[in-house]
């Protein structure tokens, strides 16, 4: 069992969502938490009532993570409060609807920059703290179910999630052998603030983030939704922290995609027999 007391936490896109439940997980095991995000007030709100419910130490800051300098700060802001980091969640991602042929140019730029190279430079940042330390050390990556299942209208996020994928793959090549673990969670729908709160961070001078139920709806009719296929952020982690400890590198939270799943791993399983028989 890891022993959570004293452990730091850092969770980027912890004012909202999936971010504040893996704060208030971590708190509750013990650790203490920093909550990351670029709305100040909610990661700072967030801080405050887990603080007061659980008593672990907590810290929040600003972080945009489409901005380097942004970053840069809210790394030293964690190093100079908490003292380091063992735990790093690299939640944030923002989301953009639209079929590919109607993707702007904006908004595969606002959609890359922040969740593929947000990715990048969020690990860059902390990776010397983890570094630093000893003991349990983990980093976490938050992709979607959409990269084992993909649907449409989701080009550019779906895109910018198998990338963050890719990121994790790399990275737990290179850091393995120094202890550090390297988990990615896939997360299916989950009721949150998802769409408003991208809405809101993209910068204005990339435009408005525009959203069309048609394509919510081609969505829909692409993967019809099971009974499980919507969940809270509690319930889609609620054996993360067990798989955290046990060093596990995939999470599947919650959904009903896995023939979906099969179906690309039996393609490819099938192009494998095709040359192996050739
Ligand atoms: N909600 C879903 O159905 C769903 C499904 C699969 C994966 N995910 C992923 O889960 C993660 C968390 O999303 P959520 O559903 O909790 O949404 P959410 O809106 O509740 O939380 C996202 C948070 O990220 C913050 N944020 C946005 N842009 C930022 C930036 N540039 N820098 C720093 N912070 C920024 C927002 O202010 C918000 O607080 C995301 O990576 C998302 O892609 C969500």
């Amino acid at each position: 069992m890891t022993d959570w007391h004293g452990r730091n936490a850092v969770v980027t896109g912890a004012g909202s969502g999936l971010g504040a439940a893996l704060a208030r997980a971590f708190a509750d095991a013990g650790a203490n938490v920093a909550l990351l995000d670029i709305d100040a007030e909610a990661a700072a709100a967030n801080a405050k009532s887990i603080a007061d419910a659980v008593g672990v130490t907590t810290t929040s800051a600003r972080v945009d993570i489409g901005d380097t300098a942004s970053v840069v700060t809210a790394a030293e802001h964690v190093r100079v409060t908490l003292g380091g980091c063992d735990i790093l969640c690299s939640n944030v991602g923002v989301q953009q609807f639209g079929a590919i042929d109607k993707l702007t140019e904006q908004d595969w730029q606002w959609v890359l920059n922040v969740n593929v190279l947000g990715t990048v430079r969020t690990v860059r940042e902390f990776l010397p703290m983890l570094r630093a330390g000893t003991g349990f050390r983990q980093v976490m990556f938050t992709a979607s179910s959409s990269v084992l299942a993909p649907s449409v209208r989701l080009g550019a996020y779906q895109t910018s999630k198998f990338a963050v994928l890719g990121f994790a793959e790399s990275l737990r090549e290179e850091i393995g052998a120094e202890g550090i673990g390297v988990t990615v969670l896939f997360p299916g729908g989950m009721m949150t603030r998802h769409l408003e709160s991208s809405v809101q961070a993209r910068p204005s001078d990339l435009g408005e983030s525009l959203l069309d139920m048609d394509d919510v709806n081609a969505m829909v009719a692409h993967q019809p939704m099971g009974d499980d296929d919507l969940a809270t952020p509690e319930h889609a982690i609620r054996n993360l922290l067990a798989d955290l400890e046990a060093g596990e590198r995939y999470v599947i939270t919650h959904g009903s995609f896995r023939p979906l799943y099969n179906e690309r791993r039996d393609a490819i399983d099938a192009a494998f027999d095709r040359t192996e028989a050739s």
